[in-house]
């Protein structure tokens, strides 16, 4: 339970691992994280849940294969600027990426992993926790 209000810009000073997401508030069931993120994430997918993201800084792209293109699902990329927000359908094959870095909220399940529940091999540069408390 948050008692005092919380400065996003304040969390984000704090820390500078890279895609390993801060759990600022719970609302209800769901973590609201934050992370710092640059280079990319790998394929993964969460079978259950959707993803929200909100970009805070910075540039957020996020490769996906939907059925938006065609129905093959052939990939396509969605860029978040500063102040944009997109949601990740369940079961839907996404890969985040940031070539010049960017600061993003994300709203899911407390207990989601970073990496979904199906995924390509991890490097060594991702975290697949469930986000860490921000004390
Ligand atoms: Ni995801």
């Amino acid at each position: 339970m948050i008692r005092e209000p919380i400065n996003l810009a304040t969390v984000l000073a704090q820390f500078d691992d890279l895609w390993s997401p801060r759990i600022v508030a719970r609302v209800n069931d769901y973590d609201v994280r934050v992370a710092k993120v640059t280079g990319e994430h790998v394929w993964h997918a969460h079978a259950h849940t959707d993803e929200f993201f909100l970009v805070i800084d910075g540039e957020l792209y996020i490769a996906l294969r939907d059925e938006t293109v065609d129905a093959s699902r052939n990939e396509r990329v969605v860029v978040l600027s500063r102040g944009a927000l997109f949601v990740v359908p369940a079961g839907v094959e996404h890969r985040p990426f940031a070539p010049t870095g960017a600061s993003i909220l994300m709203l899911e399940p407390a207990g989601t992993s970073t990496v979904g529940d199906r995924h390509d091999p991890i490097p060594g540069h991702i975290d697949v926790s469930t986000g860490h408390a921000f004390t």
